[in-house]
């Protein structure tokens, strides 16, 4: 099981009445359990780790809330070469990480929101942004096209990611909203 969203190109999008705002402690129950579904570990261990990204300023968790439920998380995270990285480590700066939609509420156009909050934080920060995702992923791979993203290498390692040699792609978008 892939963990992708079946790729199905020009599927008419439908409307929601969504709102996407930073996460909050309130949020991080429903945050954990969308990104254990598709990762599976605890769902406890996730939470306590998302708590701490919530007290990190170089990190950033957006939701998507319809109503009082929570459809839609994506984090920003800040990663950082060190001297002994190996060569090919991806280059530092702000990942978009771990975008997830649950699976009732696709193709309302709330990954599209999601990334393009996370955008503007990272915005305030930095003048480019970076994300890796598995080349199979049509779905990630054809949402982010339409946010300038361009690949940058398919040759890279990522601390703390178990990237499986020669299936991811990283790429990299430039901000202009400084
Ligand atoms: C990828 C994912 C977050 C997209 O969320 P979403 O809310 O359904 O996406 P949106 O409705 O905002 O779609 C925006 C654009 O992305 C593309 N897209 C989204 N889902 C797609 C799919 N299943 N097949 C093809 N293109 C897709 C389309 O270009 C779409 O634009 P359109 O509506 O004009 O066709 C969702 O499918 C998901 O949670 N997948 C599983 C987790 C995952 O793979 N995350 C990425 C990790 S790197």
């Amino acid at each position: 099981m892939s963990g992708f969203a079946e790729y199905e190109p020009g599927v008419a999008r439908q409307t929601a009445d969504v709102r996407v705002r930073p996460g909050e402690l309130r949020d991080l129950d429903a945050c954990a359990e969308l990104i254990v579904s598709r990762t599976h570990g605890s769902a406890a261990e996730r939470r306590e780790r998302l708590v701490a990204d919530l007290a990190n300023p170089d990190k950033y968790i957006a939701v998507a809330v319809v109503g009082d439920e929570v459809v839609g998380y994506g984090g920003v995270i800040r990663h950082e070469l060190k001297p002994d990285d190996p060569p090919t480590t991806a280059p530092t700066g702000y990942y978009l990480i771990g975008l997830i939609v649950s699976p009732a509420w696709r193709r309302h156009g709330i990954g599209e929101l999601l990334t393009r909050d996370r955008m503007r934080w990272t915005a305030e920060r930095a003048d480019a942004v970076y994300y890796f995702a598995n080349q199979a992923n049509g779905a990630i791979l054809d949402l982010n096209k339409n946010f300038g993203f361009t690949e940058v290498t398919r040759d890279f390692i990522f601390p703390g990611a178990p990237l499986e040699p020669g299936t991811c792609v990283l790429l990299r978008a430039a901000l202009t909203d400084r």
